[in-house]
Order: C-alpha cells, then structure tokens, then sequence
C-alpha cells in the first residue's frame, strides 16, 4: 500500500528520497512522487504515474536541489492512477507540500468547505484537501495548524508536510496508519515503514495516533494533539538491511521461503512449551477460565487462525472460532466475558484486523495480539504484555511465507501451553509436542530440498488454468493458504475445498486434465482423502499429492505426482507441507512470467478498510 518518506539532514535528499521509496517499493503502488524544497526556499516537486524508476530518470535528468524533502509511493484509492493524482499535493501557492497514507473520509465536505474559500483543487483524490486546507488555517506556525488541521480531519492518515515558510522541519502526524521517525547524527527520516530508512538508523521512533512530531536537524520533538511536548519513546529495531534485502535469490518471496527454517527456529526458541510459561501472557488461572476463542484476521494471516483453531480446540479443548476480521468488526457477536480474544498479522497495521482488535477491547475482553513487526499499531492496541512476536524478520514480497509459517507454529505453541495449563496435556504428550517443536527448523530444512522437483513439476503444469486445493481438517486449513498463494502470484483461479466437499458441488467442475492438489499429512485422515482423490481421476484430473513418508505407502498404486515432507509427529506435519505448497505458487508464477514479489493489484500492508 502507500509509502512515505521525509529526509531533514546536510545531504541531497532527492536521492534519498527515491532510495527510500525504492526500499518502500515491495508494498505495492501505481505512481511515485518527490517534493524537495531548496536554499531559496522555493519547493519543487516530481511526480509520476508508474514505477519509481521512472521518477528516478526524471530526477536524474533534472534534480531538485534541497536537503529537505518528502516522498510517496501512491496506491490509488481515490482517483486513477495519474501523474496528477500522484502524492506530493501542494496548495496552489506552492508553499506546502503533503504526503498522505490512508484515506479522509470527510474530503467531499473539506472540499466544498475549502472552495468556499477559493482554494483550487487541480486533482481526484482525498489526499489535496489537506494541503489546501493547511494553506487555509496556516498561522504562522506549522504545528499549531496541523494541531487544528487534524481535528478536521475524518479517517485515517500518516502525514507529513513541507513547508516553505519553515525551512528547518518536517511536520508529522498519524492516526490509524503507520509513521516512523528517525534520527541519526543531524539526519531526521520519516517513513511509513521501517525498512525505508534501515540503511540510515535503527533507531526508531513509532507515532501514536494523533501524536504530532517535528523532524528538523537537532532531532525528533514529539507533540500531544494539545500541542504539549511529550516524551520521545525510541525503541532500538533488530532487523538490519541485509535481512531486508534479496541476498542473492531472484526474488524476495524465494528468499523468504528459504528463510523460514532460521524463521521458525527464533520463534520457538525463544519460548519454552513445557515447564516455564512465563512467556505466555496469562497466569494459570486466568487460562483456567477461558470458555471460547476468537481468532480474528485477514487473508493468509486468517488461515494460519483457521490453522490455530484446530491446534487449540485439539490440545487445549477451548472452543475456537477463526474470524474474518473485515467480518467480525461489523457482525453480531455473542460476546462471553471469559472469552479471549486473539489478533493475528504479519504487519500489525491492518485495518480490519485492528478494528476487530478494538471492538473486542471494547467489550471489556481479554486479548492477545500476535505481530511480527514490532511498535505496530495492534502490538500496541493489544499493549506489551500481550503481544507475541513472530520473529520472522522483515517480509518483503507481498505473498506472505515464512510470516505465516511462524503465525502458525506460534499458534501450535500456544495450544500446547493452554493444553498443560488446563491440565488436557499429560507431560509425556507435551514432551513429544516440545521434542516435534524443536525439531521443525531441521525438518523444514530438509523439505527445501523438494524445490527443484517442484520447479520441475511447474515447468510442466504452469499453463493450467483452473486448480482446487483439497485436504481434511489442518490439511484443508493448509489448502486454503495454498490456494491464496497460487492465486496471488501466478493468477490462476484456484479454490480449496474440504475433500468431502467434492462430491457436493464441485465435481460438476472436474474434466479431463483439472489440476487437483491434495495435502495429505494426517495419517488417520488420509484414506478418506485417497478416496476423494479416486473420484476425480476417475474423471480424469490430474493429481498432485503433498505427503509425509508414511502416508506415501497409502497411495500406493494411485496415479499421482508426489512431493514427499518428512515424517513428524501427526499435529506438526502440516506446518511441514506449507512449504512445498509455497514453492509450488513460486515456481507456477515464475514458469507464467508474472512479477512475483509485486503482484498487480496487490498491496503489503492494507492500512484502509
Ligand atoms: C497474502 C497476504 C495477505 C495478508 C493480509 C493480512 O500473501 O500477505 O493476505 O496476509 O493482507 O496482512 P497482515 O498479516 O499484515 O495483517
């Protein structure tokens, strides 16, 4: 989704304004635009529909002199992709320049209001009413009118703004979206991600809503929205630019799926299944008393809920339900007071999910938010305390991997907890589940090597156009992610469905040649899935068969493709055949030509409804 950065320092900042949004790239976006102001005062702006390279040409060819500057990448909402709708807007003098991530729900109103006054609108999109509209409350003094400003302001933003008549600052504010300071020996970045500024410093300031900072070359003031100086809460970030960068693989979404041994390996290790829970955020007691669980989030995050669902309802015998947080924040819900609730994404700021996180607050419940990026808007609604981190490291492509690869097996550990807590785990059982827990990083080492069969495999099935996932259980949780990845990146239309859904409806759908892939890591599940894999070839699909070793006996003569994972104990395996899975969408959209790590029409992280 949108990008921002701002640069405050004694360099150029055109060309690290573009570095910065290079960085920011991976999130997805249609247009690219600089703002840079230079010695005389004067703000001269860049901007483009299409890539940053395109931007990067036209500033090569004529740069923009300045050593404070702003940038965005824009992800259209509001208007066309354009060179007009492009970020940075200006007033019609010139004099300020804004970058906006998120949407103003009020801009019609704002606008009417604001040509009431003669101010001139030259574009579609929500984001000009905010540069208008500081041009008209501007007093001289640039905070005071943002303070104003945003009590104007319906929705969601994270602004920065330029302002000529106050040369030495960049003037920032977020509510409901992401914004990150930085400051490092005279330098000030802002950025709606980290990553854009990792080659600069790790040492991050994340805005709270509605906190207003002045970046300016002594350092990083922070302002309540009553404009009182509050204190800074840095916070030190661990990822570096190397683990943010390709490291040699074509693409970041290979790179990130062969992360994920390292992935998993931080994440369990760093907490203890048996024994010492003091990891876990609630006491004995209190996990004693909880009577059901939501499991709220979007996309593939929701599928590692659906994942968690079955974990937890196995060993912990909680009642679970995986909603759909776009779903939940506006449904009916039968809230229970001994209900917990639990918060799932990879980058903390989705809008859904974080909307579904404040409803259950409201309603006075426990929650649990489970993020990878640290100071996100949900860690923070859920509070410290309460959040638990996936150390995936920074995920780049916009297919999330090795982000839920760690979502889920945090979500296996937590049932593994509450099943002891509970007293429905007898420490022999939580012996082996700790034992299969330490040894997933090894086995999933293992699975990588299934990539050049897979490759193989994909040069051969690329051009199909239609494919169902089929699985039982945590298979068919398995399937559904395994579907979303092979839709978003390769672009061909595929469904999962339970297996003994088939011979409901979709077999009408089976002809000759159909790609049917069938996760089969359960032992005890896997007979009945062989039976529904012989109803379609039998109409002629062809079948391709993820398995663990000993179910591989079980198929026997059954005409498939296998990619064959290791054994492990029969909860854990799934966790195991994700990785195929992905590979499997990786190799299909590379075998297509598409652009893996940006697929068209796709954002990284969706700040807005
Ligand atoms: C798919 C994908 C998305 C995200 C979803 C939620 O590969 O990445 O479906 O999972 O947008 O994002 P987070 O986890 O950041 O809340």
């Amino acid at each position: 989704m949108c990008g921002i950065v701002g640069y405050i320092g004694s360099r150029q900042a055109g060309p690290l304004l573009v570095e910065g949004l290079e960085r920011l790239s991976y999130r997805g976006y249609d247009s690219a635009g600089i703002a840079v102001m230079d010695q005389a005062q004067k703000i001269g702006v860049c901007k483009t529909k299409g890539k940053v390279e395109r931007l990067k040409e036209m500033v090569d060819k004529q740069p923009l002199a300045g050593k404070i500057g702003i940038g965005h990448t824009r992800w259209a909402t509001h208007g066309e992709p354009s060179d007009q709708n492009a970020h940075p807007h200006t007033d019609v003098q010139g004099e300020i320049a804004v970058v906006h991530n998120g949407i103003i729900e009020n801009h019609i109103q704002l606008r009417q209001y604001l040509e009431q006054y003669g101010e001139v609108f030259v574009s579609q999109t929500d984001t000009e009413v905010i540069a208008h509209l500081l041009h008209h409350l501007y007093d001289g003094n640039m905070l005071h009118t943002l303070q104003k400003a945003i009590g104007m302001l319906e929705g969601s933003y994270a602004l920065v703004v330029l302002c000529s008549r106050e040369p030495d600052a960049l003037y920032c504010v977020r509510n409901d979206n992401p914004l990150v300071m930085g400051f490092c020996n005279g330098e000030g970045f802002a950025a709606s991600d980290v990553t854009a500024m990792l080659s600069h410093t790790r040492n991050v300031l994340f805005l709270k809503d509605k906190e207003m900072a002045v970046l300016s070359r002594t350092g990083v003031k922070l302002f309540d929205v009553y404009g009182n100086e509050i204190e800074q809460h840095f916070v030190r970030v661990d990822w570096n630019l190397s683990d943010a960068q390709k490291g040699g693989y074509p693409h970041y979404m290979l790179k990130e799926i062969f992360e994920q041994p390292e992935a998993l390996q931080k994440t369990i290790a760093s907490r203890n299944v048996q024994g010492d829970f003091s990891w876990f955020p609630f006491s004995q007691e209190n996990a004693g008393k909880i009577s059901k669980i939501t499991i709220a989030a979007c996309g593939t995050a929701y599928h590692a809920a659906v994942m968690g669902k079955y974990f937890i309802e196995e060993l912990a015998h909680i009642p679970v339900n995986a909603e759909i947080a776009s779903e939940y924040r506006y449904r009916h819900l039968i809230f229970d007071e001994n209900e917990l609730f639990i918060a799932v994404s990879q980058s903390g700021e989705t809008a859904d999910t974080l909307a579904a996180l404040r409803r259950a607050k409201q309603k006075g419940i426990s929650v649990l938010a489970i993020c990878n990026a640290v100071g996100s808007s949900i860690a923070r609604e859920a509070g410290k305390s309460n959040t638990l981190y996936t150390y995936a490291g920074p995920e780049i492509a916009v297919a999330s991997t090795k982000a839920y690869l760690t979502q889920a097996v945090l979500m296996l550990m937590i049932a593994v907890t509450l099943g002891q807590m509970r007293g429905r785990l007898d420490t022999q059982r939580a012996h082996q589940l700790r034992e299969s827990l330490e040894q997933l990083p090894q086995k999933a080492e293992e699975t990588l090597g299934a990539f050049d069969q897979i490759q193989r495999l994909c040069d051969k099935l690329y051009q199909k156009k239609h494919v169902f996932f089929i699985g039982r259980e945590k298979d068919w949780a398995l399937s559904m992610e395994a579907a979303l990845k092979l839709k978003e990146v390769s672009y061909i239309f595929s469904e999962a469905y339970a297996a003994g859904e088939l011979k409901h409806g979709p077999l009408a759908l089976l002809e000759d040649g159909q790609l049917v892939v069938a996760v089969l890591t359960q032992k005890r599940l896997a007979e009945k899935t062989i039976n529904n894999l012989q109803e379609a070839l039998s109409r002629g699909a062809k079948v391709v068969a993820v398995c663990t070793k000993s179910v591989l006996q079980q198929l026997a003569e059954l005409n498939t493709e296998r990619i064959v994972i290791p054994d492990m104990d029969e909860i854990s395996a799934v966790l195991l055949a994700a990785i195929p899975l992905q590979m499997f969408a990786y190799c299909m959209a590379v075998a297509r030509g598409c652009d893996v790590d940006q697929p068209r029409n796709l954002a990284k992280s969706v700040t807005v409804e």
